[in-house]
């Protein structure tokens, strides 16, 4: 994908074979249209479209010859009118359905640079592939440039930034899908430290020991079952123009049997998705650091496989979070959560103007929500923030509140919180973000909470049907932009 042209231009390329044309198709009163365009069509006119199972419908896709030995790619729009996130959607659509083409050439109605530079963005979001494990590799990919026709102008600088975003995505689902067998906290580490030398970032590992000595209490009880133990990553983004201070933290499991408090078979399988927070965390700094935002960025990424085992932590142990706080594990399957509360911990003492975690938290997120929604919760000001960050960004978050009264569910005999509230699932999802809060700290300026935001992505991190718009199947990447987004939000 880095070595795919892109590009945006008025020039209408003459017809020639290894390229498809992607024009629009619409109804209008009833019968089919092609969505306004530039190229010269003529060689479509008369022909029964209806009959060659041509469609408006959202995604469907028709190709036609054309002159030349081009190819027509009649795509299905819908009806509304397009604006930034369809033609993504359908930039996405058409480079995963026409995966033999050497050259796309989309011409759809664009209303300004935005318009055109999202359809670039969305076909860079379709083509990426996961290079399976399959023991037959697969198809080398032909795809060689993306041309979007539009009269209006793009600049380099817009290209760029959605082919760093484009390409953060893509990592992210690539380590996400990666096989648990082979992405562990330690190799996990290694990965970060290899890949960030070419950013302008500073990695330091935490190793069990060193979490011991730095009392990161909840990340080694997690990982304390596992024959591979954790590691906190923590990625520093520090440009000299910098006047805020964004912090981010991801869950980071990358297995999730349950622990001793072990998952049903089936709830098990998916469980290496567990470990999607800390990815997009991850390279959401390094995109950011691509970018060279003027905003000084710390990724905390909590790292740990939650495995049942003679040394792992039972139901009833009391363990204490980097911030003193102590906690009555009373299901060990809720784990991310006291990863996640010394990740919060840390990123407190550093007082930064906004905290933002992201993890596949809780079951419950995708009961409330689906597949398709991702949950926010936080302080006012920080949700404010990411929904306008999410909603520039075309992805979908939905407030969700953090009732106070719950708070007493989370009451322990013996400790300052118990992690879990036994034999009751309502209201999971806030449950969670209640105890989170616990971990947030005050701002030494103003007294209140450092502004917060939580994203549960459980429900939307991994896509178990069939590809969509620039969602494929599996990991999705979910997130990343809207973290990009809101770092350039704060650097303006
Ligand atoms: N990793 C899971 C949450 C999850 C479930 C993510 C399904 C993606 C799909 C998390 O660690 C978990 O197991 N949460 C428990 C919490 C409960 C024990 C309080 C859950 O959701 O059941
Ligand atoms: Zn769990
Ligand atoms: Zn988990």
């Amino acid at each position: 994908m880095t070595n795919l042209k892109l590009s945006v231009t008025q020039k209408i390329p003459a017809f020639k074979a290894g390229q498809v044309l992607v024009l629009g198709v619409t109804t209008e009163a009833g019968k089919l249209q092609l969505r306004e365009h530039s190229i010269d069509a003529s060689t479509l006119v008369g022909l029964d479209l209806a009959s060659l199972g041509v469609s408006s419908k959202q995604e469907a896709l028709v190709r036609i010859p054309g002159p030349n030995g081009a190819v027509f790619a009649l795509l299905g729009t819908g009806t509304d009118e397009l604006d930034e996130d369809s033609l993504r959607e359908l930039g996405a659509s058409a480079a995963r359905q026409l995966n033999a083409a050497r050259e796309i050439v989309f011409d759809l109605p664009t209303d300004d640079e935005r318009d055109a530079v999202s359809i670039l963005e969305g076909a860079m979001l379709g083509v990426h592939r996961y290079s399976s494990a399959f023991s037959k590799s697969a198809k080398k990919e032909v795809l060689a440039a993306v041309t979007v026709l539009s009269e209006h102008k793009v600049s380099g600088g817009q290209i760029q930034r959605s082919r760093i975003l484009a390409r953060a995505v893509g990592r992210v689902r690539d380590l996400v899908n990666t096989p648990p067998n082979l992405l562990f906290p330690k190799s996990f580490a290694e990965i970060v430290s290899a890949e960030s030398k070419d950013f302008d970032v500073k990695v330091t590992v935490l190793d069990e020991k060193a979490l011991k000595t730095e009392k990161f209490g909840g990340i080694l009880a997690v990982g304390q079952g596992s024959s591979r133990p954790p590691r906190l990553v923590k990625i520093e983004y520090k440009p000299k123009k910098a006047k805020k201070h964004l912090a981010l933290v991801g869950k980071g499991i990358t297995f999730d049997t349950g622990g001793i408090s072990i998952k049903p078979a089936a709830s098990m399988v998916g469980m290496k998705y567990d470990m999607t927070g800390a990815a997009t965390v991850y390279q959401a700094i390094l995109a950011i650091a691509a970018l060279e935002l003027p905003i000084q960025v710390t990724s905390y990424l909590c790292l740990a496989e939650n495995m049942p085992s003679g040394t792992a932590i039972r139901p009833n142990d009391v363990i204490t979070i980097r911030n003193g706080k102590t906690v009555e594990v009373l299901n060990t399957d809720a784990e991310g959560r006291l990863v996640l509360a010394d990740g919060l911990s840390a990123a407190s003492e550093e007082q930064p103007n906004l905290i933002v975690d992201v993890a596949t938290l809780t079951g419950a997120a995708r009961v409330a929500l689906g597949d398709r929604y991702s949950a926010l919760m936080g302080t006012a000001d920080a949700v404010s923030e990411l929904e306008a960050a999410a909603f520039d960004s075309g992805e979908l978050v939905w407030h969700m509140p953090l009732p106070v009264e719950l708070r007493s569910r989370l009451d322990s005999d013996v400790a300052d919180i118990a992690n879990a509230k036994i034999g009751s699932t309502a209201g999971g999802m806030l449950l969670a973000g209640v105890f989170l809060k616990e971990f947030i700290g005050s701002s030494k300026k103003t007294g209140k909470m450092i502004p917060w935001a939580h994203l549960d992505i459980a429900g939307t991190a991994n896509n178990e049907s069939a590809a969509y718009g620039y969602t494929p199947k599996g990991a999705t990447g979910v997130a990343l932009r809207t973290l990009v987004s809101v770092a350039e939000g704060m650097s303006r």
